[in-house]
């Protein structure tokens, strides 16, 4: 079951009143016509009709093909004419497709930018346009998003991902020290750094385990891109490097997880009695080794949870609602995935 999700009940509540304005309008999109924003907020056009542009930073991610499935089936399911375009991991290309979405006059956007640092621009493009928009995915600082009130980011704490992971490694018979020399020795497979979620994970996933007052060894820190070939390259060469003195390997999301436990299972290495290995999401992937004992655990990251409150900020924004600087991030919670509880997400 998705529990501790933010998409309370308080929400539910709303989006029920705004498909209840709607509903007199009929929840076929496709023949709307473009116009401005304001004016299909004033028709009540605010739940089901209208066309929505969702730029994603690019299709060839794991984590968010399943969450631009959810985003796919909630907006068409609720009546939405969406159009998804795919950034190819190339930030010129999004700019080039958002100004596309501007100029058929879609009634909002939800973006997933391909660079955190495009932030500014992003948001100076939407706002001189005043289309609304909910960045995903990617998390701008509070001032940046404090320049348009139409505008809204949802997704998680980074954070609490990270001292989930090392919750993980504490909850270990021996708390991550496999050979009993006082130290947790590790190697950190990183995401793309420029990305909050990659910096926060690698710091606080360690912090956990200080905090509780362990030793740490940090053998080795790569960036793998959140991509599982990487992952793979990495743990292989380190374990070649380093062999036995790696006791921890933890990777910044599941895809890496998997490259990783291809080379851990290569050199024979046995998760959860001679290494431990974590990552965040739960993609079906992970979540079938965490149940066969091959990752030591992983963190749900709520692709549906997120997709749900980000449709329900684009129809709050589109019914008229205005975001106050401070208070433009909503988050949807993490949730710790052991082999306990790996089946409630299957
Ligand atoms: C996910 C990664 C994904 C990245 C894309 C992260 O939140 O954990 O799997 O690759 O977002 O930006």
């Amino acid at each position: 079951m998705r529990l501790l999700r933010k998409v309370t009940a308080m929400a539910m509540a709303s989006m029920m009143v705004l498909s209840m304005a709607a509903c007199g309008g009929g929840s076929s999109a496709s023949a709307t016509t473009a116009a401005p924003a304001e004016t299909k907020a004033a028709e009540g056009g605010a739940s089901g009709s209208g066309t929505i542009g969702v730029c994603i930073y690019k299709f060839d991610d794991a984590f968010m093909t399943t969450y631009r499935n959810a985003l796919q089936e909630i907006l068409e399911g609720k009546g939405y004419t969406v159009t998804f375009m795919d950034g190819k991991n190339d930030q010129a290309e999004q700019n080039n497709q958002i100004n596309n979405f501007i100029a058929q006059e879609v009634d909002a956007l939800i973006i997933n930018p391909v660079m955190t640092s495009a932030a500014d621009q992003i948001i100076a493009t939407v706002k001189d346009a005043n289309i609304p928009t909910v960045l995903i995915n990617r998390e701008p600082t509070a001032d940046q998003m404090a320049a348009y009130d139409k505008l809204v980011y949802v997704g998680c704490d980074a954070r609490q991902s990270g001292t989930m992971q090392g919750e993980l490694i504490l909850d270990t018979p021996n708390k991550g020290d496999i050979n009993g020399d006082g130290v947790i020795s590790y190697i950190m497979i990183q995401g793309d750094p420029e990305n909050v979620d990659a910096q926060y994970r690698t710091e606080f996933s360690v912090k956990a385990l200080t905090d509780a007052g362990l030793a740490v060894k940090e053998l080795d820190l790569q960036r793998g891109d959140w991509d599982r070939n990487k992952g793979q390259e990495i743990a292989q060469n380190d374990l070649a490097k380093f062999g036995d003195e790696i006791e921890v390997v933890f990777c910044n999301n599941d895809d890496m997880a998997i490259g990783a436990l291809q080379a851990i299972q290569a050199a024979e290495r046995k998760v959860n009695e001679d290494i431990y290995l974590v990552g965040v999401d739960a993609l079906d992937a992970a979540l079938n080794e965490v149940v066969n004992g091959n990752m030591t655990g992983t963190v749900l990251n709520d692709a549906k949870g997120q997709a749900a409150g980000a449709v329900e900020a684009m129809e709050a924004l589109l019914g008229g609602k205005t975001y106050a600087a401070g208070e433009q991030s909503i988050y949807v919670d993490y949730v710790k995935v052991t082999p306990e509880n790996a089946a409630d997400f299957q």
